[in-house]
């Protein structure tokens, strides 16, 4: 049964705190595609099909022609940052974009102009900036944002808002008290508990809203009781975490296909080099083991080596990211792969991924924007697991374990969009169909 979608009218404003790299090129690449000089690839929401029906139906109509999203040309864009650059100086110093396009929309990227950011140096040290709100506590800057946002969809008359995190991974920290549950957590933002990062500040303005918040850092965030239960209770989706790109999209493309024909492997040494600004917070250890941990629990869920010791039971498995400057945001990720197939015989995987970080990001903030949207118009909300395709650790509820297959992943993705719609979920067992086809040949 069609599940009550409200219509996507209106304006749609996506808030972006972080107005970096990966945002001055999701902007930049939303407005080109609205002028018509450049295509939305990458995006699942613009370009994927869906298959509807038995096969022999030949129903694929693109996703955003199956289910109700806003239009690109309703996206109005805004955000925070902790520097005063509008979002087309942002994009010339991310240097991922050339020139020649973002002088085609530039007076559409000058207008994007960052709000003062709740910023706490002790959560990314590597950078400063003097753009930065004040106030005397903690539960006062989160009024100070639920302003910005009333602010921003008033002046933008947007019907609704989602707001999308870009900006720096914060330091490592684990679950503390005034995590636990709302009204601690409350408390803690009256007492500037120094265990309430900035990220959590903003995720709590945008629920007490009730707007969708996407975590794409692998920063705590939303991954808390308090907000878990805050999105439940303001019935407000959430998701996250760190958006699934670059190296980890390749482990979680390779790994379910090794694991798939019950190839062992003993180990896998991933190392990076990157020179942006994201790798210059990263290089910062308390930083960087947040990225670790989001990293390295991918291939330990598809493998299960507690299920077939034999195969996974000794892998060995390394994760390094390292700053280097001249590459800019044209990371080089390596790969070596060891694996063993039949009687034991080893064998090398080698890759070499030349890409291009913020190009595979920008469309995973539009997608989950607008995802998240009709989230909120079809009345779903707390953690949206359905949205896992995006992420490298994505969120679910406490004590259950994340699905990193990304084949798993569309199917989840694809049967809700079904699911929203009213139409058959496709197990792809097909036997129902198989025997009717069979006797129509005979
Ligand atoms: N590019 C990728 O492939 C990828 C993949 C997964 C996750 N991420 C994460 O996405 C985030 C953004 O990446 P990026 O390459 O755009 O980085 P970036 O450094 O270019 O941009 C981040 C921006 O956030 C700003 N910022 C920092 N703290 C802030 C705060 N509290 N409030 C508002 N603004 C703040 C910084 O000034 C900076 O301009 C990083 O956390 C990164 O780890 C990136």
């Amino acid at each position: 049964m069609k599940q009550d979608v409200l219509p996507a009218d209106g304006r749609l404003g996506i808030l972006i705190p972080g107005l970096g790299a990966i945002a001055s090129t999701v902007i930049a690449g939303v407005e080109a595609v609205r002028k018509g000089i450049a295509h939305p690839i990458g995006s699942v929401t613009q370009l994927s099909t869906i298959r509807l029906g038995k096969r022999t139906e030949n129903r694929n109509p693109l996703i955003k022609d199956f289910v109700p999203l806003a239009k690109i040309s309703d996206i109005v864009f805004g955000g925070w940052d902790i520097y005063e650059d509008n979002v087309y100086e942002s994009a010339i110093n991310a240097g991922v974009l050339d020139t020649r396009l973002l002088d085609q929309v530039k007076p559409e990227l000058e207008k994007v102009k960052p709000m003062a950011a709740v910023f706490d140096h002790d959560y990314v040290r590597n950078i400063d900036g003097p753009n930065i709100k004040k106030a005397d506590t903690k539960y006062d800057l989160a009024l100070a944002v639920m302003e910005d946002i009333k602010k921003f969809r008033k002046d933008h008359n947007c019907s609704r808002i989602v707001i999308v995190w870009c900006a720096s991974t914060e330091k490592y920290i684990e679950l503390s008290d005034s995590h636990k549950s709302i009204e601690l957590f409350e408390i803690g933002l009256k007492n500037n508990d120094p265990n309430i990062a900035p990220s959590m500040i903003y995720a709590y303005a945008a629920l007490k809203m009730g707007i969708p918040f996407v975590n794409g850092a692998p920063n705590l965030t939303v991954d808390i009781p308090a907000l878990i239960d805050l999105a439940k209770e303001t019935k407000t989706p959430i998701a996250g975490k760190d958006f699934k790109t670059g190296q980890t999209l390749m482990k979680t493309i390779l790994a379910p296909g090794l694991h798939a024909r019950a190839l062992g492997v003993s180990g896998w040494f991933s190392t990076n080099i990157l020179g942006n600004r994201d790798g210059k917070v990263l290089d910062d250890p308390h930083n960087f083991k947040t990225k670790e941990v989001s990293k390295l629990s991918v291939l330990d869920q598809i493998f299960k080596a507690e299920d077939n010791p034999l195969l996974y039971g000794n892998m060995y498995h390394k994760v390094r990211i390292n700053y280097y400057p001249p590459r800019g945001d044209s990371k080089e990720g390596w790969d070596n792969i060891d694996i063993f197939g039949w009687l034991g015989y080893p064998m090398q995987i080698k890759i070499d991924f030349l890409c291009r970080d913020s190009i595979l990001a920008a469309p995973l903030v539009l997608d989950l924007a607008l995802f998240m949207d009709l989230a909120k118009r079809s009345q779903m909300s707390g953690i949206q697991e359905w949205l896992s395709f995006f992420f490298k650790s994505p969120e679910t509820l406490p004590g259950l374990p994340p699905e990193h297959d990304i084949f798993k992943q569309l199917m989840k993705l694809q049967n809700t969009l079904r699911h929203i719609m009213g139409e058959d979920l496709i197990t792809h067992l097909g036997l129902d169909y198989y025997q009717e086809f069979v006797d129509a040949a005979l």
